[in-house]
């Protein structure tokens, strides 16, 4: 997989991280990386990660210390394409959990298994070369436990917001959505091609091929449809999705993503590399229960809390169950509320247009202009067109409030 002319990788792997035999320096070395380095210990290899870049660091999860995971949390920080696979003999979950939190991206078991590692190590390359190359940008997953609660309402018309706050910025709406042609429907559009083509070529995955598969809908939003029936080569894998995202990543500058209710492997890939998850719920105890267990899958997937947002959908004064009642009952803030419109809602759906464009003045269009404004905000600097960043302050934005009435 080493590619040709690229630059060579640099891996640095502290001793007794890989096991003794040289199986895991040849699967580096087939892998494009050509200066491996040893390192004596944590500290060691500590004290080189600030001097020197890494594409790869390979630590024992065993020696490493609270003050060494801070260290490493930083470094990589710094670092921005540096990735840390930490290696243990058995699968500590608090000792995984905190190596997450600190940085670590991968965790294997020792001794190495040659697939399993050769499997880490290209998830990761992925991952350095969507680093390196291309604009880096920011990827939004909009997922729900459960059905219906307007995931996929809720991704189209952030997208659609999104492409009017940032018109520097492209914006690419992505539906993941197994056998769901829901997009479509809400956009109105019959497109040549959809995810199932693109699953076909994905070895030969560039910017071009992708771009060529995706259509252009309304006020420039970019579109990745689902294919149209639930086709078998629709179905989607952890490591397709991973390279999908990717290429996302590289070529927009903000990709939205209606994620499946089913957390399989696609879903959790998904999950995993965006950078941010907006987590759907509405105010029913069915919901509600279903977002409870999916926050305590995302917590034992070691997310940090920042990544992770609730937003309740279909809010409703008079309802039985309050925002704050789920807050006390998911232990989360709230981050963002969206209006009940039936009315607003279905009517978009039906003409197949974004709500913006069906009602642009509805409490349902402002409040995805404002969450646009705000996601977009935080994440970049003001775009040239005169979106400002709503002023919120920190404590505001976690503890986010309904958007003001109009
Ligand atoms: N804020 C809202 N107010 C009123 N109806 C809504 C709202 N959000 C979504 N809906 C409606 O709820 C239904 C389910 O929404 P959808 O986005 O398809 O959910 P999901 O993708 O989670 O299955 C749709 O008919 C949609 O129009
Ligand atoms: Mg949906």
């Amino acid at each position: 997989m080493g590619l040709p002319g690229a630059v060579p990788r640099r891996a640095l792997i502290v001793r007794g991280a890989v096991g003794a035999d040289a199986t895991a320096v040849e699967l580096l070395h087939q892998r494009g990386f050509a200066g491996i380095v040893s390192a004596t210990g944590v500290d060691d290899a500590l004290a080189r990660i600030q001097l020197e870049h890494f594409d790869l660091v390979i630590v024992p999860m065993a020696e490493m210390h609270s003050a060494h995971l801070q260290l490493l949390d930083r470094a990589v920080q710094r670092a921005q394409s540096t990735f840390v696979v930490g290696t243990a003999e058995t699968a500590d979950p608090d000792l995984m959990l905190r190596g997450f939190r600190s940085g670590i991206s991968e965790f294997l078991l020792l001794p190495l298994q040659p697939t399993e590692f050769g499997a880490a190590i290209d998830r990761l390359l992925q991952r350095i070369q969507a680093a390196g190359g291309g604009r880096d940008g920011t990827v939004i997953a909009v997922y729900s436990a459960k059905g219906g609660v307007g995931v996929t309402t809720v991704a189209v018309n952030l997208a659609h917001a999104l492409a009017q706050v940032r018109q520097d910025d492209e914006v690419l709406l992505a539906d993941l959505v197994t056998g769901s042609g829901d997009i479509r429907v809400h956009l109105n559009i019959s497109p040549t091609y959809d995810r199932g083509d693109l699953m076909q070529k994905l070895d030969r995955i560039d910017k071009d091929l992708f771009r060529s598969v995706l259509t252009e809908s309304v006020d420039g939003l970019w579109v990745l449809p689902g294919p149209d029936a639930a086709e078998l080569n629709g179905a989607l894998d952890g490591e397709s999705t991973n390279v999908i995202i990717n290429q996302m990543r590289q070529d927009f500058g903000f990709a939205v993503l209606d994620c499946d209710h089913y957390l399989g492997d696609s879903t959790i890939a998904a999950l995993e590399t965006a950078d941010r998850i907006l987590m759907v719920t509405d105010l029913s105890v069915a919901a509600l229960r279903n977002t409870q267990r999916a926050l305590l899958v995302a917590r034992r997937l070691g997310y940090p809390d920042e990544k992770l947002s609730v937003v309740v959908n279909r809010s409703q004064s008079g309802e039985a169950l309050s925002a704050v009642d789920a807050q006390e009952a998911l232990k989360r803030a709230i981050y963002w509320k969206f209006p009940n419109d039936y009315r607003t809602a279905a009517g978009a759906l039906t003409k197949g247009v974004p709500i913006a464009r069906f009602d642009a003045k509805s409490k349902l269009s402002v409040s995805f202009r404002q969450l646009a404004e705000q996601l977009a905000g935080s994440h970049a600097t003001a775009s040239r067109n005169g979106a400002h960043p709503t002023g919120r302050t920190r404590m505001s934005q976690l503890f986010g409030r309904a958007p003001k009435r109009s």
